[in-house]
């Protein structure tokens, strides 16, 4: 665990000593209060959310103010942490004055401390008026979840040569554009490795193997929490899905069986009611 408040210096030392960042998403006041307990050191509110915590096929529903919503409540449960809010889809897209405004509010009012979007081209000037704004940018490149409709489907980044030369030459204008670091989503290792060494930002890896700076992983896919769905890139370290489940059985058994509650989850009277209500019993016997 890194010492003190993580802040965007934090991973450029951690980069330069060779020691990797490990980040999870996260949507709600307790998870953030128990991974940062844990020393996560990045947080990140990610449009994720939409499939995860809102149960849609993708992330193209999710919007700035349901973003907003949840990372404010995640900003309440983090002392240590830095703190990343998405820009959902939508939101960045249409016109560079609505999407600084946007990134703004996500500061603002979504307590985020930095930002971040999917893509390099036509947005690097947005990137870098937001990180001349003093807003840190961290960038998505690789796989484009918000992107699925044209990419058609969730499927590997960059496999081919020429198209791992083309994300080497984005992720240095992220670089150059002033992000503070990328995440590579699934792309094969070699290449995620390449660019890593090629980059004097941070990269942040996800389904991107381990030649990278740092891990990024959603929080229900590592906690299980939703079984049945397991990608590749995924390790799960608790099965909290199949816990909740379990106690939840437990719970209704219980109510069945008159196990629960008992008598010292249950309240009492004071001396004087009971005093009352044994006369008031008394009496009817007589
Ligand atoms: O939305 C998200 O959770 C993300 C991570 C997968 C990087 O973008």
């Amino acid at each position: 665990m890194t010492s003190g408040k993580v802040t965007v210096r934090t991973f450029r030392t951690m980069k330069k000593k060779g020691k990797k960042s490990v980040w999870l998403t996260a949507y709600d006041f307790p998870t953030a209060v128990l991974l940062d307990q844990a020393g996560i050191d990045g947080v990140l509110v990610g449009d994720s959310l939409g499939m995860v915590v809102q149960g849609h096929k993708t992330t193209l529903p999710v919007t700035l103010d349901e973003v907003i919503y949840h990372s404010r409540m995640v900003a309440r449960g983090l002392e240590h942490a830095f703190l990343v809010g998405d820009m959902p889809f939508g939101s960045f897209q249409a016109d560079e004055n609505k999407a600084m405004e946007n990134a703004l509010r996500l500061v603002k009012e979504g307590c985020c401390e930095g930002v971040k979007f999917e893509g390099a081209g036509r947005l690097l000037g947005l990137m870098e008026r937001l990180v001349s704004s003093g807003v840190p940018v961290l960038g998505h490149l690789g796989l484009l979840p918000q992107s699925i409709n044209a990419i058609g489907g969730f499927r590997v980044a960059a496999k081919k040569h020429d198209a791992a030369q083309a994300l080497l030459r984005d992720a240095k204008r992220v670089a150059e554009a002033g992000a503070f670091a990328l995440v590579l989503e699934c792309v094969p290792q070699e290449v995620a490795g390449m660019i890593t060494r090629e980059l004097t930002i941070p990269t942040i890896g996800i389904g991107a193997g381990k030649d990278v700076d740092g891990q990024i992983l959603v929080f229900h896919d590592v906690m299980d929490l939703l079984p049945g769905y397991q990608p590749r890139f995924v390790r799960k370290y608790a099965h909290l899905g199949e816990t909740i489940i379990n106690a939840t059985k437990q719970y209704i058994e219980d109510v069945h069986n008159g196990e629960f509650p008992s008598a010292d989850e249950s309240f009492e009277i004071d001396d004087e009611m009971s005093r009352k209500l044994a006369e008031r019993v008394g009496n009817n016997d007589q």
